[in-house]
């Protein structure tokens, strides 16, 4: 397949999870994708999975932890790949628990990989989309941006800001060319929901669906979004979530 060939797209988290899922099926449409993450065991064998598969990939190693290190993983893409025409903002933290249980510093670190990050991402990379006059920027967003359970809080907060932020970016570099939209994926099984074991079972039991989504069913819809298959698909937020925020 070739709708992405020419094409180069960064996925941040893709050395795991829906981030792998989403790197694999873009180099397969003919992309060459970079993937971060902060371990290089796990980077290097996604970069090596996709070679052997005959696409192109590399991984860049950063702690994103600041604006300084969001700016720094757009220059080391770019050094990879020239310019960028994908971003997908999919690395991202989901610690849950009791709002007073939660520490100053898991408040800040929610914060900053789910909101700061992609902020400063999209700041560094779609002003040049924008001047080419293309680009295709997706944020992974979840489910509980769209309601409340309990011990979510922060980290659904965290993902409506992301939300509201890709209708902004719509907004804002829609009109050259650059369509800015999110997925909104419901309880998926990767390495980071490993350890809810029963618990996503229980969680995705009463959605229309009944049961947890793979890593490739998010991939397939953000692979739609970063694709022309969707040119006239701006600002929106797409449910890939079993039916849950439906019902
Ligand atoms: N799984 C679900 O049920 C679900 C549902 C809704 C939404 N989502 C969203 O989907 C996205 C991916 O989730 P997932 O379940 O695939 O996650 P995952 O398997 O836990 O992967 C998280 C990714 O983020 C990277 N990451 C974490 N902290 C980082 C840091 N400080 N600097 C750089 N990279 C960092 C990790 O790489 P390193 O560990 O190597 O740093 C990893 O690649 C997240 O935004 C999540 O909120 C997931």
């Amino acid at each position: 397949m070739t709708a992405l060939r020419g094409r180069s797209a960064l996925v941040t988290g893709g050395n795991s999870g829906i981030g792998r899922a989403t790197a694999i099926a873009l180099a397969d449409l003919g992309a060459h994708v970079v993937i971060s993450g902060r371990d290089e065991a796990r980077g290097n064998q996604v970069v090596r999975d996709i070679r052997a598969g005959g696409g192109r990939a590399d991984f860049v190693a950063v702690d994103l932890r600041d604006e300084a290190s969001a700016r720094e993983l757009a220059a080391r893409t770019r050094e990879l790949v020239g310019d960028v025409d994908i971003l997908v903002n999919n690395a991202g933290i989901y610690p849950f628990g009791p709002t007073d249980q939660t520490s100053d510093q898991t408040f800040d670190a929610v914060f900053t990989l789910n909101v700061k990050v992609p902020y400063f991402l999209v700041a560094e990379l779609a002003p040049e989309m924008a001047k080419r006059g293309h680009g295709a920027i997706i944020n992974v967003s979840t489910m509980v941006a769209e309601f409340g359970l309990a011990g979510m809080g922060l980290y659904g907060a965290s993902k409506a800001a992301l939300v509201l932020l890709t209708k902004s970016w719509a907004a804002e570099y829609g009109p050259h060319g650059v369509r800015v939209n999110a997925v909104s994926p419901g309880p998926t099984r990767t390495e980071g929901t490993a350890g809810m074991g029963a618990d996503l079972d229980q969680l995705a039991a009463s959605i229309p669906a009944g049961r947890p989504g793979s890593a490739e069913e998010i991939a397939e819809a953000i692979t739609f979004l970063a694709t022309d298959r969707s040119s006239f698909v701006h600002g929106a937020i797409l449910p890939v979530d079993g039916g849950r925020v439906a019902v």
